[in-house]
C-alpha cells in the first residue's frame, strides 16, 4: 500500500480522506514478535514441537529478546537469501552452510572467525555458500561489529597529486587503519585488515592471513599482453557490513558470501571510472579507436575484459559464473519458486548485469515487486550521507 505523509502531498494537492484509515503504527517490539510468529509459522520449521514456538514467543515478549538454535539460523538465513530481492544467485539457496560464531566475543576471536568463514567458503577454489553469524548485541545495547565492507577489499591510496592507488572505494578505510599504525606495501592491490569493533575494548584490525586468501591472476584466451596489465581480483566476495533479520531478532555481525557473477569484477570492479578504470588501458592495448564514444571502443574493451576474468576464474579452478548462465538459472528459479506457490520478489535493476543485459533472459521480464520489509532478510545498514541505490 502506498502511503504518503499529509505533510508530504504536493502544494494545491487535497489532504487523504479522513475516512482512508492509515496502517497500523506498531511499536518496535510488536513488530518483532509479528515476524517471529510468521518465522515459526514457516512451513520450514513445521517440524519443530509447537511448544518452541509458544516458548520463544513468552520470551520474546517478556525480555525483548530469545535465543535461536543454530538449526533455526540456517533455516532464517536461507529463507533471507531467498527473500532478498536484490540477489540473482538466490537458485542456490538451500546450499548455505551455517558458521556459528556466537561465542566469538572478543575482537581477536571475531578476526579468528572471518579467517574461518574465508577458508570454508574458498574451499580450494571450489567456493561453498557460507554465513557466520556472530554474537548479537549484549544487554546494555553495545554491540560487536565488523566495520570493513567485506572479508577481502584492496587499499585505495590517495597519492599528493589527487590520483588513487588501488581501489578508489577503499579510500577513507584505508586512511582509516593507516592511521591506526597499519603500513601497506604499495600496491594496487594490498588486501586491507579487518577493522573490527566490539565492547570494552578499542577498535582494532587484524591483517587477513595470507593462506585465506585465494586471488586469481587476470589474463586472456588470445592477447598475452593481457597479463603484464597486473590485474588481479580474490575469489570470495564476502559481505560484512549487513545486518541478517531472522524471527524478530537483527543480527548485526554476519559475513555471508557465494561466489562472483563474472560482471561485478569484469564490468564493475575493474571498468567503472570510479573503481580501476581499466577500459582505457584495454583499448589502447587492443589498438582500437578511442577518437569518440560512437566506435564503441569502450563496449569492446569491456567485452574482451570480462574474457579475460572469465578465463583466468575457470583456468584458477575458482568458481564464477558468468551473467548468462546466472540468468538462466534465476529465471529457472523463479519457475521453481512459482510451483512452490511461492512469489520471488525482485528489484529488476539488481539482477540484470551491468553489460549485454538484453542479451539474459532476466531482461526481458516483470516480477514481483521487491518488498523490502519481507523477513527473514539481509538487511542494509542505515549509513548517513551513503547513497542507498550505490552504496
Ligand atoms: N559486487 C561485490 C564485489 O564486487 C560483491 C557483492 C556480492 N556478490 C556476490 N556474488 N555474492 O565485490
Amino acid at each position: 500500500m502506498d502511503f504518503v505523509r499529509q505533510d508530504e502531498l504536493p502544494i494545491g494537492s487535497t489532504p487523504a480522506s479522513p475516512l482512508v484509515s492509515s496502517p497500523p503504527v506498531l511499536t518496535d517490539l510488536q513488530r518483532r514478535e509479528l515476524e517471529c510468529v510468521e518465522f515459526f509459522d514457516s512451513p520450514e520449521l513445521s517440524h519443530l514441537p509447537t511448544s518452541r514456538r509458544r516458548d520463544v514467543l513468552r520470551e520474546l515478549h517478556r525480555t525483548g529478546t530469545y535465543r535461536q538454535t543454530a538449526e533455526e539460523i540456517l533455516i532464517g538465513a536461507k529463507l533471507a537469501w531467498r527473500n532478498h530481492a536484490r540477489c540473482v544467485g538466490r537458485a542456490h539457496w538451500r546450499t548455505l552452510k551455517l558458521l556459528d560464531a556466537r561465542g566469538a566475543v572478543t575482537a581477536a576471536a571475531l578476526a579468528e572467525a572471518c579467517w574461518e568463514h574465508l577458508r570454508v567458503s574458498t574451499n580450494g577454489g571450489a567456493l561453498q555458500s557460507v554465513v557466520t553469524v556472530g554474537p548479537l548485541p549484549r544487554e546494555d545495547g553495545q554491540e560487536y561489529r565488523i566495520l570493513s565492507p567485506q572479508l577481502i577489499r584492496y587499499a585505495g591510496y590517495l597519492r599528493d597529486d589527487g590520483t588513487i592507488l588501488g581501489d578508489p572505494w577503499h579510500v577513507d578505510l584505508t586512511a582509516q587503519v593507516t592511521a591506526m599504525g597499519w603500513k601497506g606495501a604499495g600496491t594496487p592491490f594490498d588486501v586491507l585488515p579487518v577493522l573490527i569493533s566490539v565492547p570494552d575494548e578499542p577498535l582494532q584490525y587484524f591483517d587477513v592471513p595470507t593462506d585465506v586468501v585465494l586471488e586469481v591472476d587476470i589474463e586472456h584466451p588470445d592477447y598475452p599482453w593481457f597479463a603484464d596489465l597486473g590485474l588481479k581480483w580474490h575469489a570470495v566476495p564476502a559481505v560484512a557490513d549487513m545486518d541478517l533479520d531472522i524471527g524478530g531478532i537483527r543480527y548485526p555481525c554476519t559475513p555471508f558470501s557465494g561466489w562472483y557473477v563474472s560482471t561485478e569484477v569484469g564490468a564493475r570492479n575493474f571498468s567503472d571510472t570510479d573503481r580501476y578504470n581499466m577500459l582505457p588501458t584495454v583499448a589502447q592495448h587492443l589498438g582500437l579507436d578511442m577518437s569518440t564514444d560512437r566506435t564503441l571502443w569502450k563496449d569492446r574493451a569491456l567485452v574482451e575484459l570480462n574474457r579475460a576474468v572469465i578465463h583466468s576464474y575457470r583456468k584458477a579452478g575458482v568458481i564464477m559464473v558468468d551473467h548468462h548462465t546466472v540468468a538462466k538459472q534465476f529465471i529457472d528459479h523463479i519457475a521453481r519458486e512459482d510451483k512452490a506457490g511461492r512469489t520471488c520478489p525482485t528489484d529488476w535493476s539488481w539482477v540484470n548485469p551491468p553489460m549485454s543485459s538484453s542479451l539474459t533472459p532476466t531482461f526481458h521480464r516483470l516480477y514481483d515487486e521487491p518488498d523490502l520489509d519481507i523477513r527473514p532478510n539481509f538487511v542494509t545498514k542505515a549509513k548517513k550521507g551513503v547513497c542507498p541505490i550505490t552504496g
